[in-house]
């Protein structure tokens, strides 16, 4: 069994989007069935904050490439795998972007920790994309769920059930 080591950069993004994403749908969520509107600013200000991590973690994997899987896993493995790690990384960028859009479309402009980014525009108001912008937005934290849920049992079955690397190489590298 080998297994090739994960650069530091690698793990330290991997955790810092990993607790902002859990944090961000954890909130989505509340957000959504409370109607807290007092939680809407900071839900946006971190949502702002990840994508620039998200964006630096792109350029990472562009640079080095996906890690290689542990040479016992399966061929399915590797696909679903792979599959995976494309949808958990590509949502974690339109996540935002949905947001954002939304927001802005929706005249209400873009705040950062209370700095005015984009200003609150209520004329310039765009129904259509406001509306398209947000079905996006819920429509991609479902599939992160589903993808997250997927990811995590892998994560555990290589742990427990195969017992090989896979799930401390993502701490330790
Ligand atoms: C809290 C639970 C999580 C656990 C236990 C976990 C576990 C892991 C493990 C073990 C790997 C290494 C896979 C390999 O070596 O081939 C990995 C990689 C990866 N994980 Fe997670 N993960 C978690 C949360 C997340 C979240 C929230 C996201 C994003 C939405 C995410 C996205 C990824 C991606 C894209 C990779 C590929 C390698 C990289 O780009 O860093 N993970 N994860
Ligand atoms: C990775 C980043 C993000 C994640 C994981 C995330 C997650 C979520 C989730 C799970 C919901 C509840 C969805 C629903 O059922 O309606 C939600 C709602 C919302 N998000 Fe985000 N979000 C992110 C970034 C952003 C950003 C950057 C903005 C705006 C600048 C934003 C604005 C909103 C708004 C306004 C709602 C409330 C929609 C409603 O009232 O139903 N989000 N978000």
């Amino acid at each position: 069994m080998q297994t090739q080591k994960l650069s530091r950069t690698s793990v330290v993004l991997h955790w810092v989007v990993a607790i902002m994403i859990l944090m961000l749908l954890g909130s989505g969520i509340y957000m959504h069935e409370f109607e807290a509107r007092d939680v809407y600013p900071i839900h946006k200000s971190f949502g702002i904050t990840i994508t620039l991590f998200v964006v630096v973690r792109i350029l990472w994997r562009l640079k080095e490439g996906w890690p290689t899987p542990d040479s016992s896993h399966a061929p399915w493995e590797r696909i679903l795998s792979r599959i995976s790690h494309y949808v958990l990384i590509a949502g974690t960028l339109f996540m935002p972007v949905s947001g954002m859009i939304g927001s802005v479309a929706g005249g209400r402009g873009l705040y950062w920790f209370g700095v005015e980014l984009i200003a609150r525009d209520p004329a310039g108001k765009n129904k259509m994309l406001a509306e398209a912008a947000h079905d996006a937005h819920e429509m991609l934290a479902k599939i992160i769920i589903l993808f997250l849920i997927l990811h995590i049992a892998g994560a555990l079955k290589h742990h427990f059930i195969d017992k090989d690397n896979t799930l401390r190489r993502i701490f330790r590298g």
